[in-house]
């Protein structure tokens, strides 16, 4: 039911850590299973995410979208970091069964949630960066049945 390359970043995941006076930290939570993702991210003074890093209490999806999501945005500005979307990272382990799709927005909104913060730190605006959500399911509550 997982794709090879998911196995491998779940067995073998990258990027697992913390970073000492990260330039942002993210941390979202997901109501839909309670689980908790935190990012780090080291941010150069021309804008490049020089490193990343993740931590999670989530499943092994979540670990293996984060994994996934840190290699995809290291090396990036942080212009072409907001352009990692859970779909593009999905695509990069060559799918997800549709019940874990939501476990891969962890990522993703944790990745926003820690530029926002650097954002915030330097005083400056990223351009089509919304600030986030507490947490990643707010707002859709009425849609969901079961928790
Ligand atoms: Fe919670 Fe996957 S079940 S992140």
């Amino acid at each position: 039911m997982y794709s090879e390359k998911v196995m491998d970043h779940f067995q073998n995941p990258r990027n697992v850590g913390e970073i000492e006076n990260a330039s942002g930290v993210g941390t979202v939570g997901n109501a839909k299973c309670g689980d908790i993702m935190r990012i780090y991210l080291d941010i150069d003074d021309a804008g490049v995410i020089r490193d990343v890093k993740f931590k999670t209490f989530g499943c092994g999806a979540a670990v293996a979208t984060s994994s996934m999501a840190t290699e995809l945005v290291k090396g990036k500005t942080v212009q072409e970091a907001l352009q990692v979307t859970n779909k593009a990272v999905m695509e990069a382990l060559d799918g997800l069964p549709p019940v874990k799709v939501h476990c891969s927005l962890l990522a993703e909104e944790a990745i926003h949630a820690a530029l926002w913060d650097y954002a915030e730190k330097n005083g400056i605006t990223i351009e089509g960066l919304e600030k986030p959500k507490s947490d990643i399911h707010e707002g859709e509550e009425e849609e969901e049945e079961v928790y």
